[in-house]
């Protein structure tokens, strides 16, 4: 299974922006989103060993967390609207308790930012993405059970890194050049699936 956590430091936990001006209601919600699609949809279908988890930390309902799971959602459409209209009903529903509620088929909102991601995670081997950092390609990545952990277009807020520093998530980078987070999964993905299909 392959697992990824974007961070989005202003991105709303609540349902309260508007699909005409996703970019600027949202905190940048829009962001997550494209990582959402990077990382989970393919040309005519959905990557099912993929779970990507959205961590939401702007607003007054912040912090709060999606979770997308490739195996069991439904209905998930490429566009950046159809995403938000499927993240701005997940955000609608009611979730009381602790950890992740399933909301609609393969997706769950919990009431809590990352902490309630570890605790989903279990063990796993964690990467963080990481402008600088040793490169991907020469990495010797465990193909069982990553989970990939980036910031948003303001990189990551301290807090979670040093969350993730203390869970020994290795810092991995994609290149030379500062890319789009979206982009920076994409590669990844890609990387996967070129060791995955060399390793039969
Ligand atoms: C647009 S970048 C953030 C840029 C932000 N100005 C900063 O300084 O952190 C968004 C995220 O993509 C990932 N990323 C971008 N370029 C990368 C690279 N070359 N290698 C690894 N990760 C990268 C990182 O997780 C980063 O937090």
């Amino acid at each position: 299974m392959r697992r990824f956590v974007i961070i989005g430091q202003r991105a709303s936990a609540s349902p309260d922006f508007s699909l005409a001006d996703l970019a600027g209601s949202s905190g940048r919600l829009d962001v997550l989103l494209r990582c959402l699609r990077a990382a989970l949809l393919v040309s005519h279908g959905l990557r099912r060993d993929t779970v990507v988890y959205l961590v939401l930390l702007g607003g007054a309902s912040a912090p709060r967390s999606l979770r997308i799971d490739g195996a069991s959602a439904r209905f998930l459409r490429p566009d950046e609207r159809s995403l938000a209209l499927l993240v701005q009903k997940s955000l609608a529903a009611p979730v009381a308790g602790a950890g992740f509620s399933l909301v609609r088929p393969g997706v769950a909102v919990a009431n809590e930012g990352l902490a309630a991601v570890l605790a989903d995670l279990g063990p796993c081997s964690p990467y963080l993405l990481e402008e600088h950092a040793p490169d991907l390609r020469e990495a010797a990545l465990s193909l069982a059970d990553p989970v990939f952990f980036l910031g948003d277009h303001q990189g990551l807020d301290p807090a979670s890194g040093a969350r993730l520093a203390a869970l020994g998530a290795s810092a991995i980078g994609v290149g030379p050049v500062s890319v789009h987070a979206d982009d920076a999964i994409t590669l990844v993905v890609n990387e996967l699936d070129r060791r995955e299909a060399a390793s039969g």
